[in-house]
Formats: C-alpha cells, sequence, structure tokens
C-alpha cells in the first residue's frame, strides 16, 4: 500500500493541545521529514493549506507557511518522492495554480500534484476580503469543477477559452506543458465532494474513524468506489491516521492521555464553531471536533506499540478501495524514524519497500 505523511507546515502538526511538542514550521524541519520519508521508501508527501490559524494559549495553527513554495522547496532537495501541495481555489486563479504546477514539475519531473479545495474556514478568507459569501457552501464544488477543467485544458492543450459562471477565460495560455499531467488528489467526504472527487481526482483522501479501528473506514471507501464506478472511474482512497507509537501500547497510551489532559479548549472551540458552520449535515468537516480525537482533529487514531500500529496498518490495507495511508505524528521527526526503524519493517502490506542504503538523515 502507498504510505505518505501529511507534513508539518503549521505549528504543532495537528496535536491541539498545550501537552503535546510545541514547534513552529520551517523549511529545515519539513526538509528533515521529507529526507527520512524517502530514506524509508515512503510513497508522497502533502502539505495543506491554512491561513488562518485557531488561536487558544497554543496558538494553533496561527503559524503557517505556504503550500506551493514549501513544496518547491522540498522539490528541490528530494530525489524519488511525489509531492502534492494544495490549492486554495478561492485565492489562486486556475490559470496561475497550473503555472505554479508547471514550474514545479520542471523541478521535479513527474513528482508534483495538486490536492484541490474548496475552502470550509470562512475566516481564511474573509480577512482577506475574498469570502464570496455564505452561498458558497453549496456551490464550492461546482466552482473547483470550472477550476479544474480550465487547469487540465492548459496542461493538455496550452490553451483555454473556458467561459462558466465562475471563470471566464479568454484566449488563455500556458507553455511549457508538464512532463505529465499532474495528478489530482482531493478530500471530498459530502455527496457533492465524493461527485468532484469522481470526475477528476486520482486519489480521495478520507479521514480514519476513531481510535484503533481501522476497519471503521469500510463504509466510506465502499462510498468513493461506488461513486466512482458510477462515474466511469477508479478512485482509490487513502486513508488519513495520526500515528502514536511506542514501545509498548501502555506506553503509547500514556502520551495520548497526556496529550488529552493538555487540550487548548479555546482553539478547540474555533474548530468547533468554524467546522460547523456548512450547514449541509453531510460535511464530514463537522467531525473534526467530534470527541473522542478533536484533540487530534478529528483524524482516526492509531495508537499502540510498533507492532500493534503495523498490524492495524496491515488491517487496513484488507479494506476494500484503500490504495494507501496518509500519516500524521505527535513527533514528526521522532515520529517517522520510529515509523522507518521499527514498524514498517513489520507490516506486511508493505513487505517489498527499500530503505535507502546510507544512514537516516538527521538534523
Ligand atoms: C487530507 C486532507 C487534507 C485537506 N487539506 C485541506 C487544506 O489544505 N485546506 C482546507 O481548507 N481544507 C482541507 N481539507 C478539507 C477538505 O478539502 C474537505 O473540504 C473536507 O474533507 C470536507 O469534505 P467536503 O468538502 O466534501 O464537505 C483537507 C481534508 C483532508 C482529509
Amino acid at each position: 500500500m502507498k504510505l505518505g505523511i501529511f507534513i508539518p507546515i503549521g505549528n504543532n502538526g495537528w496535536l491541539i493541545s498545550s501537552n503535546a511538542p510545541q514547534y513552529k514550521p520551517s523549511f529545515e524541519l519539513n526538509k528533515q521529514v521529507a529526507l527520512l520519508a524517502e530514506h524509508y521508501g515512503l510513497d508522497f508527501l502533502l502539505a495543506m493549506i491554512k491561513l488562518r490559524g485557531y488561536g487558544g494559549e497554543t496558538e494553533f495553527w496561527d503559524y503557517n507557511l505556504e503550500s506551493f513554495s514549501l513544496m518547491a522547496g522540498l522539490a528541490a532537495v528530494t530525489k524519488r518522492i511525489e509531492l502534492f501541495a494544495t490549492a486554495p481555489s478561492l485565492i489562486l486563479p486556475p490559470a496561475f495554480t497550473a503555472r505554479m504546477a508547471v514550474t514545479i514539475d520542471s523541478i521535479a519531473p513527474g513528482r508534483f500534484g495538486i490536492n484541490l479545495i474548496t475552502g470550509w474556514q470562512r475566516p481564511e478568507y474573509s480577512q482577506m476580503g475574498l469570502w464570496p459569501g455564505d452561498a458558497h457552501y453549496s456551490r464550492r464544488y461546482d466552482q473547483l469543477e470550472e477550476y479544474t477543467q480550465i487547469m487540465k485544458a492548459l496542461w493538455e492543450t496550452g490553451r483555454s477559452d473556458f467561459k462558466g459562471e465562475f471563470f471566464q477565460m479568454d484566449d488563455c495560455r500556458l507553455a511549457p506543458a508538464p512532463s505529465q499531467m499532474p495528478k489530482i488528489v482531493c478530500a471530498g467526504q459530502s455527496q457533492r465532494g465524493l461527485e468532484f472527487m469522481a470526475k477528476y481526482a486520482d486519489y480521495n483522501f478520507c479521514v480514519g474513524k476513531g481510535i484503533n479501528t481501522p476497519l471503521a473506514l469500510s463504509e466510506m471507501a465502499a462510498q468513493v468506489q461506488a461513486t466512482s464506478a458510477a462515474a466511469g472511474r477508479k478512485v482509490e482512497v487513502l486513508a488519513v491516521f495520526m500515528v502514536i507509537a511506542s514501545e509498548t501500547d501502555e506506553a503509547a497510551f500514556a502520551k495520548w492521555e497526556h496529550y488529552k489532559a493538555g487540550a487548548d479548549i479555546e482553539a478547540l472551540a474555533w474548530l468547533a464553531k468554524h467546522s460547523g458552520a456548512d450547514p449541509r449535515a453531510d460535511s464530514n468537516v463537522h467531525q473534526y471536533s467530534f470527541p473522542p480525537t478533536a484533540v487530534a482533529h478529528g483524524f482516526g487514531m492509531l495508537i499502540g506499540s510498533y507492532a500493534s500500529v503495523a498490524g492495524m496498518l496491515d488491517e487496513l490495507d484488507t479494506v476494500p478501495g484503500v490504495g494507501g495511508v496518509m500519516l500524521t505524528f505527535d513527533d514528526f521527526v521522532q515520529g517517522i524514524d520510529d515509523f522507518g526503524r521499527y514498524i514498517q519493517p513489520l507490516m506486511k502490506s508493505r513487505a517489498r519497500t527499500d530503505t535507502e542504503s546510507a544512514e537516516a538523515p538527521h538534523a
């Protein structure tokens, strides 16, 4: 199965807790993460875009780098791993995003792709005067469809004359062409989001559910399979989980309890308020602030000894439609190193992965 890392482009990764490791994002940190991931033979890195943090005592995500420029830097220092940046479609015009993709493709030929998002947190955009109004909630994937068609036409033909409701091109040009079509990934979970992914995506991210219940993703994976099959395509699921691992199950759960005890209540309240703003009940953005994993941004958790986590990832690999998993860690550098040294070698689903022969790169 494919394995990737949701890299720490924002402060403190995905743990909203004063007891979790406290750090700011930097190129150096993300380079270290990227080189470690590449060293252990992992397949891809993804950087989100987040333009407004949640505040609170941990200033959660108040510090965030920009996704494409970070990936351009990582493209230059890596050799093999695939790289995905996230395009905020309310901010970057599609022709500009397409050109940035071509630029990064020229740094890392064939390795670059785009995570397409509609935007769900109003203050990220309203602070810049770029929120189109709350009607956006119900029309966001209509806009993203036009956006994607323009980018694809520019990559494939070098031109677009697209005339739509949201975008009008006028003999728009793009050259050079990318070395190959950049992959499109997205994370739609609502019915409309799934319809979008079925038409355009190569992979769809689905947030794992609960604690140590990898099979709970089966229902969502089946939905992705059915929706993409109905559109005549096959889109695989990349599951998203946070790993908290240690030598024993007890030690790993002790870390989780400690992180939960330090929950940043103010930042979590911001998350609950804004993730609940989309009135459509099926938008799973709501799930981000649900207990029991709200402290980990609502992600599914894999907590336990190295062997337990390896076993759960192998279990995930048996779910039809799941093509891989993207991981976050409580401590990224230590977490990826432990993953590469102790967890991956125990995974049957990664049996043929070669670690590069050199010593793991350390800071
Ligand atoms: C792995 C992953 C990455 C995401 N990246 C971003 C991001 O960078 N910025 C953002 O605003 N939303 C991001 N989202 C939110 C999704 O794009 C999407 O809006 C969300 O999963 C809810 O699905 P829906 O839009 O179909 O309701 C991400 C979600 C996941 C699971």
